[in-house]
């Protein structure tokens, strides 16, 4: 069988009992501010667990792309190393949302493993939670009733809360769970060491396939664990391994999901894998794996960057620029060119690599390109630091630092190298000079605020915005207060109701005046805060009254309008000239024009 066909032999089992064949989620996660990246199957069907939403299907299953590289679940470290961890993995998955349970759960994939896929009974054994005094947990007595009718007590294995009780972060869905592991050694070793007492050992052929897991609580931000109000399954099987088993093969690198990447990198780089531990082995490794972490991120909407989900995947790509520069001497960008057979090989499963290969070659093609132009200069400080560190001794936090911010070296990648030398790094220091550099750009700009001076207290206070219809109104000086930034005095103003429009969505804050009286008061900007427009004013004169006319600069508003306009209309143009990927990532509109930021993968001048 080929790993297509074993992912389809998955969906249409499920599908013959009933269940709803769903697409994966994008690998990046928008919109749960616990989650960067997809890290289980579950992800996308969290709202139905917690009873947020109404599922439009009781019973779903999909393969999922999962990324475990950041945060509860992180695998990174492993990758490549051994034979098989990922970075990128398919779970395959069925789900139950308040419709079977255990019972069910249990006894078709028993089915699916053995009558579908043929493995035999003998190399299978389950694990049933053994429950938990402190979190007031019971055994999974229903699993291990179901499983006893299935498999001889041999193959049952109790486990504890970190192997059998399956969370998804800090907080959210959870509940027990009971693995299915398949022991894969050649039948003289399993006679000497019987295989249930290799189980959840890291024993690189006796190795976990599939976990139920049974939906019973959430997780509290406190810590404590909430019943839900109903019962549900989620389970996940990795694709690579389950190939790995079917393919009779020792390594998840040797099954058709890896080999075609594996056969363009020899021929790329003229090196050979052999599949052993050697350097030269696990860069392969490596490579095959990280690429498609980067190729089905990008696709999928993240681009590398600076920080957050983007960072992680700049990481995850320097850290394989790293592995083929020093491991298979290659000089020039690889992985860019891997891509082609990586889209190729998933047209069908994830149509939108191949959609896009273009896109996500050149994004790949840039970044390779530019930290190559620091890699080999990086890696000369780093032998400069290892030669005079101590044997054994720790890399200083201004050393990692200056290879962090001056070589564009992340910390995983200078603490690997390090480890390759008996080095480690003192990590804490690294973080006191990346703090000591955000403190000191704070300073820059710190700014101190007096109180409110309230004049009248009202619930609207500084929220009726009139200035889509009115320049001019009159309103009330509700508060003031003095505010000291960068050296300079300026005062800050709330009025009941204003015709000001406050800065935001980089259109600039309104300029004008406000009369109190015979008083005028210029305003210089205006800005938003908590929900509060403010008018700043250099000048705050003695003999204020409560009763104001406020005045926006009527001509300055016109060009800002016609600014915000044109904003949109380039915008659109990019859109239609460069693509839809194109992605507002800032502007500013102002009266004297406007600036428009947005991401593409080259500079203008090779667009
Ligand atoms: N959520 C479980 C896991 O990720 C089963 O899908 O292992």
């Amino acid at each position: 069988m080929t790993s297509a066909d074993i992912r389809q032999k998955f969906l249409d089992f499920f599908a013959s009992k009933g269940h709803h064949i769903v697409p994966s989620a994008p690998i990046v996660v928008k919109n749960d501010p616990t989650l960067l990246f997809t890290n289980a199957g579950m992800n996308q069907f969290k709202d139905y667990f917690l009873g947020n939403r109404q599922p439009p299907y009781r019973r779903v299953a999909d393969t999922q792309k999962c990324l475990r590289v950041s945060g509860k679940h992180n695998d990174l470290e492993e990758v490549g190393v051994d034979t098989y961890h990922h970075t990128m993995f398919e779970m395959l998955g069925n789900w139950s949302f308040g419709d079977y349970f255990k019972r069910e759960a249990i006894e078709w994939s028993w089915e699916l493993l053995t009558e579908v896929y043929g493995i035999p009974k003998d190399r299978l054994y389950a694990t049933v939670f053994e429950g938990d005094a402190a979190e007031g947990l019971p055994a999974s007595s229903i699993a291990l009733d179901v499983w006893r009718r299935i498999l001889p007590a041999g193959q049952i294995v109790f486990g504890n809360k970190k192997d059998n009780f399956w969370e998804m972060g800090d907080t959210g869905p959870c509940g027990p769970c009971s693995e299915i592991h398949v022991d894969c050694r050649p039948d003289a070793e399993r006679a000497q060491t019987p295989g249930h007492l290799l189980v959840n050992k890291d024993h690189p052929q006796v190795i976990e396939i599939w976990n139920n897991v049974f939906i019973q609580y959430n997780r509290l931000k406190d810590g404590r664990l909430e019943p839900l109000a109903s019962t549900h399954v989620d389970t996940g099987m990795g694709l690579e391994r389950l190939v790995r088993v079917l393919q009779g093969k020792s390594s998840n690198y040797d099954t058709d999901l890896f080999t075609g990447t594996i056969a363009a990198t020899e021929a790329m780089t003229g090196k050979t894998y052999s599949g052993g531990d050697g350097r030269q082995d696990v860069a392969f490794r490596v490579i095959s794996d990280h690429i498609r972490a980067i190729a089905f991120t990008i696709a999928d909407g993240q681009l590398p960057s600076n920080n957050g989900a983007g960072y992680v995947i700049r990481r995850i790509l320097r850290r394989a620029v790293r592995y083929y520069y020093s491991w298979l001497d290659c000089r020039e960008p690889l992985l860019c060119r891997l891509m082609p057979q990586l889209a190729g090989q998933f047209r069908d499963v994830f149509p939108e690599l191949q959609a896009q290969l273009d896109f996500v070659s050149r994004v790949v093609r840039e970044e390779e390109e530019s930290f190559l132009r620091t890699l080999e200069k990086g890696l000369r400080k780093m032998d400069d630091i290892l030669q005079r560190s101590e044997p054994g001794s720790a890399i200083d936090g201004p050393a990692a630092f200056e290879l962090y911010d001056t070589y564009g070296f992340p910390i995983d990648l200078t603490r690997l190298i390090a480890s390759e030398h008996g080095h480690s790094v003192d990590e804490q220091g690294f973080e006191r000079e990346m703090k000591g550099q955000k403190d000191r750009s704070r300073a820059a700009t710190a700014t101190d605020t007096e109180d409110w001076v309230v004049v009248s207290d009202e619930a609207t206070a500084g929220q009726v915005f009139v200035g889509y219809e009115q320049l001019q109104a009159p309103a009330r000086l509700l508060r003031h207060r003095r505010v000291r930034a960068k050296g300079r005095d300026f005062h800050q103003l709330i009025l009941d109701r204003t015709p000001f429009y406050a800065e935001s969505g980089g259109q600039t804050g309104d300029q004008g005046w406000i009369r109190f009286g015979e008083v005028r008061v210029e305003v210089t900007d205006t800005r938003k805060e908590n929900g509060l427009t403010i008018h700043v004013v250099p000048e705050l004169p003695d003999g204020l009254v409560t009763e104001a006319e406020a005045f926006v600069d009527t001509e300055r508003r016109r060009e800002v309008a016609a600014h915000h306009t044109a904003t949109h209309l380039l915008h659109a143009a990019l859109r239609q000239v460069l693509g839809t990927h194109v992605a507002q990532k800032g502007s500013m509109v102002q009266p004297g024009g406007l600036r428009f930021d947005f991401s593409h993968f080259a500079h203008p001048r090779d667009a």
